[in-house]
């Protein structure tokens, strides 16, 4: 039996905030109910800025019981903590900071050690997480992004850290997308997702998003999915009406 997938469309960046903020409550409760904790691995980008911000709002933040939750990055810009460009950074001042989330939960990417050591130090953390009976992390809610290429993460179309199967987390260079030093989870650690939600909006983002759904394996995108599918968990395509 195929898990759900499921396309919602909503008016615009607002709504889709709105729309991803209540869908994080639904989902890492369910997580919550069924395991009793949640790995929750947010998206960088810009993008979820605003439903990271809807949620910390009380009204949706009393929704979840953040003492279960653990919190990882799908992928990290090489950069001081605290960086501007940190996609940490940017969720914990949108809403990390503002749930009380327990400090051991919060698995933040160590960008600052520069790409090889932060992945080896990442993928130990990813390793020690509850794992799946296929081996995998089990990540119970994972968010992801798409550039105007059909990346994901940061795994970029035609790049090797795509074919990666051994590894959960891999270093990236020269990413087309800067900054160039990154690192990135593999479409191996999404092996144990079991609710995705893609979130894109705007014109830009219309094509890769027609192009992933149509099965398009040069994209990143394409395979992240893929991988989630055969592993039954679920996918939500939450997009505004421009990139629908
Ligand atoms: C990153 C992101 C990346 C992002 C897409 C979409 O580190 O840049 O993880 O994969 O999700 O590039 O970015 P926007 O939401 O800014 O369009």
């Amino acid at each position: 039996m195929t898990a759900a997938e499921r396309v919602q469309v909503v008016d615009g960046p607002e709504e889709l905030a709105e729309a991803a903020a209540r869908a994080a409550v639904a989902d890492l409760e369910a997580a919550v109910e069924a395991h009793g904790t949640a790995t929750w691995v947010l998206t960088g980008g810009g993008t979820p800025g605003a439903a990271y911000r809807r949620l910390a709002a009380h009204d949706l933040r009393a929704g979840v019981e953040w003492d279960r939750v653990r919190v990882a990055m799908g992928d990290e810009r090489c950069v001081p903590a605290g960086h501007p460009e940190s996609n940490w950074g940017q969720a914990a001042a949108a809403l990390l900071d503002h749930v009380p989330v327990p400090g051991h939960h919060l698995l933040r990417p160590q960008g600052e050690l520069g790409a090889e050591a932060a992945a080896d130090a990442y993928q130990a953390a990813l390793a020690a997480l509850p794992a799946t009976p296929g081996g995998a992390p089990r990540l119970e809610v994972v968010w992801l992004g798409v550039g105007e290429d059909g990346h994901c993460l940061s795994l970029f179309p035609g790049r090797p850290e795509l074919e990666v199967a051994d590894r959960l987390v891999v270093p990236v260079h020269d990413s087309p997308k800067p900054p160039p030093d990154r690192i990135s989870l593999t479409l191996a650690a999404l092996a144990g997702t079991e609710r995705l939600l893609v979130l894109a909006a705007g014109l830009g983002k219309a094509d890769p998003v027609a192009r992933a759904r149509a099965g398009d394996d040069r994209l990143p995108l394409t395979r992240a999915v893929a991988a989630v599918r055969s592993a039954g968990g679920s996918v939500t395509w939450l997009l505004d009406r421009a990139a629908a």
